[in-house]
């Protein structure tokens, strides 16, 4: 099995780290565009094998997607990362291009790859893969949801003072500061709904500082953040090449669904070796459906600027 990480910057190196790490198959490539970035990276994660004991052969390239012929999965993490005070939604005018561009490389080499978008804004660039790539939908996924629940979780379990893993919760709608949705009536602590254990106010403060968890990190950090990002986007791969039909949040087509059309958007789906297979539907009450709406107009002016750049 091969899997390609697109981008060799923070959150694909991550994604990579993480992939090689968990042995999630045995030829990973590593592609940039900038000579020589990819390789060094690669190589750098190969001198760790000895230290950690993984079997995943590791391999960087300059922009030669012959290299990264029959992927089973991409993951595309390329363009620009955000710097401080700036929306993902602003990243739209260079990120469109370059998505594009590397998703029809990688399909030129890999014509059955899965493919994974992280680039920002997430949701548009995944509805571009979507239009542009003709692929059927369900080997198309966007990972901000992913990302984004498990930033409620850790937040949540600040709140609670508890282990994050004892956590269940999903963050739905769009990957944006604005636009996604914490779903805290639905939040559990092993079973236990988080709403007979934290106030209003406290679970108000969880979904605000979940909504703006990127925006924080971008302004601590200088740019976008890349641990978790890296990490959601290899827990998809994990469930797609060892089919385990897990449970996430990511930005699929939606038909009717959630009452939506013609749009990407995070909604929870299981993952296995198809893609996304399954889109579990969440009663919404009517106001989280308004909000979920209102999340989808958002997202939907958004990938209107795909049809004036001509790229859709
Ligand atoms: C984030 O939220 C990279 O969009 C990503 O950190």
């Amino acid at each position: 099995m091969k899997i390609t990480v697109v981008g060799a910057g923070a959150v694909g190196a991550t994604c990579a780290d993480n992939i090689a790490r968990k042995e999630l198959a045995e030829e990973l490539v590593l592609l940039d565009i900038k000579e020589g970035f990819a390789e060094g990276k690669a190589i750098d994660m190969m001198q760790t094998t000895a230290l950690l004991g993984f079997n995943t052969k590791i391999t960087g390239v300059t922009n030669d997607y012959s290299k990264t012929a029959n992927s089973a999965v991409a993951v595309i993490t390329s363009g620009l990362p955000r710097k401080p005070g700036m929306t993902r939604e602003e990243l739209i005018g260079i990120n469109a291009g370059i998505v594009k561009g590397v998703a029809e490389n990688i399909l030129k080499f890999s014509p059955e790859a899965i493919i994974i978008v992280i680039s920002n804004p997430m949701d548009t660039m995944t509805y571009l893969a979507l239009k542009s790539l003709g692929l059927p939908k369900n080997r198309i996924i966007g990972m901000g949801g992913t990302l984004d629940s498990a930033r409620f979780k850790y937040y949540l379990s600040l709140a609670l003072n508890c282990n994050p893993n004892d956590l269940q919760g999903f963050v739905i709608g769009g990957h944006g500061d604005t636009t996604m949705i914490p779903l805290t009536r639905y939040a559990t602590y092993q079973s236990l709904p988080v709403s007979d254990l934290l106030d209003k106010e406290t679970l108000a403060k969880v979904a605000a500082d979940t909504m703006i968890g990127g925006a924080t990190l971008t302004g601590l950090i200088g740019t976008s953040a890349w641990y978790a990002p890296g990490a959601a986007g290899a827990a998809l791969v994990e469930s797609i090449v060892r089919d385990e039909k897990k449970l996430f949040t990511c930005c699929v087509a939606l038909d009717g669904e959630y009452g939506q059309n013609d749009i990407c958007l995070g909604v929870p789906v299981t993952i296995g070796k198809n893609g996304w297979e399954k889109i579990i539907d969440y009663q919404l009450t009517e106001e989280e459906q308004s909000t979920f709406n209102k999340s989808a107009d958002a997202v939907r002016s958004m990938n209107a600027v795909l049809k004036e750049m001509k790229l859709i």
